[in-house]
C-alpha cells in the first residue's frame, strides 16, 4: 500500500545531495564557533580523530543500513532498524530518526530564511555606511520581531521548502543539489580568498586575515585532554556529517541494492569534510580576527555564534567598502542559504518517507504535510527566540539526540544485526576496497567512543534538565526585569520541552498504529 516509488536520477545527484545534506549551517556557523570556543588549534586534533573512528564509521553504517532497509521497502529508521531485528523495541529507537528530523527543521528553516533576508539586505544596502552598533541592532530588532519581516521570510522559506519536496528526490532536491553545491563552493572559494588574503592595513583591517588561520592550525597539545574540548568535536563531527540523524538512512534506501554506497559515502563524507575544514574555516575566523583581535572573537562567541555571521560580518563587509562589500554579502548570505537549504530538505524525506511506506500518502500530500507540521513546531522558535527557545530545541534535537540514536544504532548493526553480515552489506556493489580495520573499528572502537560521549554528557544533561544555567543568572541578577525575563524563560524553556517530549511520542504512536497496520495487512517486516 506503499505510495513511495521515489529514486535517484544520477550517481552524480546523489552524492551531491548527500553532500548537500551533511554540509549545511553547521559548516560556517557552527565549525568556526567551536573551534575558537576550544581553543582553536586544540580542537582540529580530536575534531579529526572524531571524524575517522566515530564519523566514518557512522557513515558506512547508516548508508548500508538504508540501502539495507530500501531493498525491502522501508525508507524511515523505525522500520529500517526493525527489519534488522525482530525486537519491537528497535522500531522506537527508529523514532529518534524521524524527530531529530522535524525539531531540528523547526528551528533551522527559521535560521535558514534569516539567509535570505540577509542578501535581500545586502543587495538593497541596508547595511552600508551602518556602525557596528546599527548592524548590531538591526538583529536584534529582526529576531525581536519589531517588524513583519521576519514571519514573510519564514514562510517563503518554508514554502519554498515544501515545493521542492513535493517535487521529489530526482525533480526536486537532486535539482536543487546540482546547482546550489558547486555554486556554494564557488562562493566560499572567492570568499576564503579574498579573507585570507586580508592585510593589516587594508579597508581598516588591524591584522592579517593569516592571524585567525594560525590561531585554528598551529596544533596545541596543552589542552588535548580536556573532556570539553573532546565532546565538543564529536557533537560537532556529529551534526556536520548529519549522522545518528535518519536522514542519512533515508536518502540511502532509495540507491538501488546493487549499487555502490562505500565509494559515494566516502565522496560525499570527504566532501563535507573539505567544506568544513578548508572554505567553513578560512572566512569568518580570519575576516572577523583581522578586525577585531583574536581576544575580541573568542569572546564574541562566548554565547553562540550567530551574532557573528550575521552582526559582525555585515559590518566588516561594508568595510571593504562598494561594490566589493556588497558582493562579498550576497556571496557569503548566498552561500549560507544554498548550505541551508539542501540540509533543511534533508531533514524532509524521512518524515515523508514514513507517511507514504505506512500510510499510503502521496508525495505532494507528505511533503505539505511535513511544511505545515514545521511551520507549528517551528512557531515557538521564531515568537520566543529571545526566550531561549531556539537554543533548546538545537540542544535536544541538534545535540542530544544524535548520540543517542547512534549510540543504538550502532550497537544493533555491529553486535545485533552482526558485523559479519553488516560488512558484506557496506562491502557489496563496493567501488572501492573498504580498508579491513574499520570493521574492528566499527565493531569495537565506534561503539566505546559514543558510549563515551554519551556517558560524559550525562552530568551536562542533568544540569539542562534542571535549568542550572538560568537558575544561576537569576541568582545573579539585581535588576527586576531582568529576572522577569529570565524567569519568563524557564517557564518557556520548560514548556517547549514538554512540547518536543510530546512530538517524540506522538511519532511513537504513530510508529505504533504503523506497526499493527502492518499485521492486519500481513505486512510483515523483513
Ligand atoms: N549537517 C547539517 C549542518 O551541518 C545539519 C543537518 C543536515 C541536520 N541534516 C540534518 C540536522 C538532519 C538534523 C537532522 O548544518
Amino acid at each position: 500500500m506503499s505510495n513511495n516509488k521515489e529514486a535517484w536520477g544520477s550517481r552524480v545527484g546523489l552524492i551531491l545531495a548527500m553532500a548537500g545534506n551533511a554540509v549545511g549551517l553547521g559548516n560556517f556557523l557552527r565549525f568556526p564557533v567551536q573551534a575558537i570556543q576550544n581553543g582553536g588549534g586544540a580542537f582540529i586534533i580530536p575534531y579529526l580523530v572524531c571524524f575517522l573512528l566515530m564519523g566514518i564509521p557512522l557513515l558506512y553504517v547508516e548508508w548500508s543500513m538504508g540501502r539495507f532497509g530500501g531493498k525491502n521497502g522501508h525508507h524511515s529508521t523505525p522500520f529500517i532498524l526493525d527489519s534488522m531485528d525482530k525486537r519491537k523495541f528497535w522500531k522506537y529507537i527508529g523514532v529518534f530518526g524521524i524527530f531529530t528530523n522535524l525539531a531540528v527543521a523547526a528551528y533551522y528553516c527559521y535560521l535558514e530564511s534569516w539567509t535570505l533576508s540577509w542578501v535581500w539586505h545586502s543587495v538593497t544596502g541596508s547595511f552600508s555606511g551602518q556602525s557596528q552598533a546599527q548592524v548590531a541592532s538591526f538583529f536584534g530588532n529582526y529576531i525581536s520581531l519589531e517588524t513583519l519581516e521576519p514571519i514573510v521570510f519564514w514562510i517563503i522559506c518554508l514554502v519554498l521548502n515544501t515545493w521542492i519536496l513535493s517535487k521529489g528526490l530526482s525533480g526536486g532536491v537532486e535539482k536543487v543539489a546540482k546547482v546550489g553545491m558547486p555554486l556554494l563552493i564557488l562562493f566560499g572559494a572567492i570568499l576564503a580568498f579574498i579573507a585570507v588574503t586580508l592585510k593589516a592595513g587594508d579597508h581598516g583591517a588591524i591584522n592579517d586575515g593569516t592571524l585567525g588561520l594560525n590561531f585554528l592550525w598551529t596544533p596545541d597539545f596543552s589542552t588535548i585532554w580536556s573532556p570539553k574540548v573532546w565532546l565538543a568535536a564529536a557533537g560537532q563531527i556529529f551534526f556536520t556529517l548529519s549522522v545518528g540523524m535518519g536522514s542519512i538512512q533515508c536518502y540511502a534506501s532509495y540507491v538501488r541494492s546493487k549499487d555502490d554506497i562505500a565509494l559515494n559515502a566516502m565522496s560525499a563524507g570527504w566532501m563535507n569534510g573539505f567544506v568544513e575544514i578548508v572554505l567553513g574555516s578560512a572566512i569568518i575566523i580570519p575576516i572577523s580576527v583581522g578586525y577585531l583581535g583574536i581576544d575580541t572573537v573568542v569572546e564574541m562567541t562566548k554565547n553562540g555564534g550567530l551574532g557573528l555571521g550575521f552582526k559582525t560580518l555585515p559590518y566588516l563587509f561594508d568595510q571593504f567598502g562598494g561594490a566589493l562589500g556588497v558582493m562579498c554579502g550576497v556571496l557569503w548570505f548566498g552561500l549560507l542559504f544554498f548550505a541551508g537549504i539542501t540540509s533543511s530538505l534533508a531533514m524532509g524525506t524521512p518524515c515523508m518517507g514514513f507517511m507514504q511506506d505506512e500510510f499510503g500518502w502521496k508525495r505532494e500530500k507528505a511533503a505539505w504535510a511535513f511544511g505545515f507540521v514545521v511551520l507549528l513546531l517551528g512557531l515557538p522558535t521564531v515568537l520566543f527566540f529571545n526566550y531561549g527557545v531556539f537554543d533548546e530545541y538545537d540542544y535536544w534535537a541538534g545535540t542530544v539526540s544524535l548520540v543517542v540514536f547512534a549510540l543504538f544504532e550502532i550497537i544493533l548493526f555491529a553486535w545485533v544485526f552482526g558485523m559479519d553480515k553488516g560488512w558484506k552489506e557496506i562491502t557489496t556493489g563496493a567501488d572501492i576496497k573498504v580498508p579491513i580495520i574499520f570493521k574492528y573499528i566499527i565493531k569495537f572502537v565506534t561503539p566505546l567512543m559514543l558510549a563515551w560521549v554519551f556517558i560524559s554528557s550525562l552530568p551536562g544533561i542533568w544540569s539542562q534538565i534542571k535549568n542550572e544555567a538560568i537558575d544561576k543568572q537569576i541568582l545573579a541578577a539585581t535588576d527586576p526585569a531582568v529576572i522577569e525575563q529570565l524567569q519568563t524563560q524557564l517557564l518557556y524553556v520548560n514548556i517547549s520541552r514538554v512540547g518536543l517530549l510530546l512530538v517524540w511520542l506522538g511519532i511513537a504512536y504513530l510508529v505504533y498504529i504503523a506497526y499493527k497496520k502492518r499485521i492486519k495487512e500481513g505486512r510483515f517486516t523483513s
